[in-house]
């Protein structure tokens, strides 16, 4: 028998993204540190994104990316710059949406079920200190609402986490 899911969020992704970030911001007003936020921020967007196998952040530390928290199956641990998409992402520092992961030269895979990826890289005073990084079955998953929607998210996080610890953060 199919699983019956109830969801909180909106169908409609502008309003999604809106109580997403709503709600992000009200649990960082109680507390900012980057470990219980981007904890809480991956759960809100496995929760309130559809047909998303994996959502999740990667860490900058000591010149590549370290596994952060995140929501979904086991993943690679430490990424390299400028390897898969996280990497290119943090390298170049862009948004990368990818409508197919198979076609990503150096894609790496993490999760067999992951067909689309969006990858935004978040910084404190302009250095990247981390990426989130999301993952989908359906191929062409992520269009311009969701980049939209995610971009807004990640400016949130970036004036409202603190990003104490990781290299390039305010108060290291
Ligand atoms: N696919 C990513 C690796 C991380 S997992 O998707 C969680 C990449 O190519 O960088």
């Amino acid at each position: 028998m199919e699983e019956m899911k109830s969801s909180i969020y909106p169908k409609e992704k502008d309003k999604m993204y809106e109580l997403v970030c709503k709600q992000m911001e009200g649990l960082l007003e109680a507390e900012n540190h980057w470990l219980s936020g981007l904890s809480n921020a991956s759960a809100i967007l496995k929760a309130a994104l559809e047909e998303v196998n994996w959502a999740g952040f990667y860490i900058m530390n000591e010149g590549s990316l370290l596994l952060g928290p995140f929501q979904g199956n086991i993943a690679c641990v430490r990424i390299t710059l400028g390897s898969g998409v996280c990497g290119t992402a943090a390298q170049k520092d862009e948004i990368l949406v990818i409508e197919n992961v198979h076609e990503f030269q150096g894609h790496i895979p993490c999760d067999c079920a992951s067909n689309a990826e969006i990858v935004l890289p978040i910084h404190v005073n302009g250095q990247v200190v981390a990426v989130l990084d999301i993952d989908s079955p359906k191929f062409s998953r992520f269009d311009e609402e969701d980049r939209k929607g995610l971009e807004c998210f990640v400016k949130m996080l970036e004036s409202k986490v603190n990003f104490i610890g990781i290299k390039g953060s305010d108060k290291e």
